[in-house]
């Protein structure tokens, strides 16, 4: 059998570099051209260390096959340790004693440099009605409120029973955001009974969030879709009303007002 010319430690170091470049730098590009994606598709750390540690475990069964794959392995490493022989391996020595010392002061040196970031990327949950879809309900006011109690149990009744055929399978039955098909979204609905959620709409702010649902948000708070439909699409106007009246009601908040009272 011919030696390969790159030696047993030679060769193992080839491998175990170019695997660490393919799992690190070359996987990615191939997977985003296989399925199309806009950016590189990364390989999660976890796999990749369980991958380098097969391989580790791999080489070193192949190093220790036989006592000469074993002798050829380290031979090169002990000659290069105690300065022996060729002149190449007396540059490895001064290489190991000079410049990894000097290569890892430069890392920790950078490492600890202070860095200025860009604020982190965060999604507005209440972007405000400045927008072009919220435009058109500015001002809008539920013609259910203030009446009187007849009329008002008449339209709270009408609404509690359409949100629990259309909202609660989401926002719950105690409009907490705990309804059975909440269960399978990732961006949850929130809790209506939270001090931080529809309690700090004006109620014209809560009607178009209903109207025109997630795709109806602009671009402050995306990039995560939520499942929240657009309901003018389903529902009469006066219905939505009714609902966003009960869903105050049931939901022991009060939505907010403007100007001076
Ligand atoms: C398929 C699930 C789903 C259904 C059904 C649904 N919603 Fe939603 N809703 C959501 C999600 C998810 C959010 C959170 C949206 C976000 O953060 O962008 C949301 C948000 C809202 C908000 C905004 C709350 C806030 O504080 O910003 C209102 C108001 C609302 N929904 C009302 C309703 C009403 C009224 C109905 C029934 C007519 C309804 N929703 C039905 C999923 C749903």
């Amino acid at each position: 059998m011919t030696r390969p010319r790159l030696g047993v430690f030679g060769g193992t170091l080839v491998v175990f570099v170019s695997a660490v470049v393919f799992v690190r730098f070359l996987f990615p590009f191939l997977a985003q051209r296989a399925v199309g994606h806009h950016a590189p598709l990364p390989v999660p750390q976890t796999i990749q260390v369980w991958w380098l540690l097969l391989l580790v475990a791999t080489l070193a069964v192949y190093v220790f096959s036989s006592t000469q794959t074993t002798e050829d392995f380290f031979a090169p490493i002990r000659a290069a340790v105690r300065g022996e022989s060729r002149r190449w391996q007396h540059l490895v020595a001064l290489a190991v004693a000079l410049i990894a010392p000097l290569a890892l002061g430069a890392w920790m040196f950078i490492d600890a440099l202070p860095e200025t970031r860009p604020p982190a990327l965060t999604r507005q949950q209440h972007p405000g009605t400045s927008g072009p879809s919220a435009a058109p309900y500015v001002g809008s006011t539920n013609p259910f409120r203030g009446l009187g109690a007849a009329e008002t149990h008449r339209a709270l009744v009408r609404g509690r029973g359409l949100y629990f055929r259309d909202c609660a399978p989401c926002h719950g039955a105690k409009h907490d955001g705990d309804g059975p098909e909440a269960r399978a979204q990732s961006l949850r609905p929130v809790s209506f009974r939270d001090p931080g959620t529809i309690a700090v709409l004006v109620e014209d702010a809560a009607y178009w969030r209903a109207n025109e649902g997630a795709a109806g948000l602009p671009p402050v708070s995306t990039p995560w879709d939520s499942a929240m439909p657009a309901w003018r699409e389903e529902l009469e106007a006066d219905d939505l009303w009714r609902i966003v009246l009960s869903e105050y009601d049931d939901s022991g908040v009060r939505p907010r007002v403007t100007g001076v009272q």
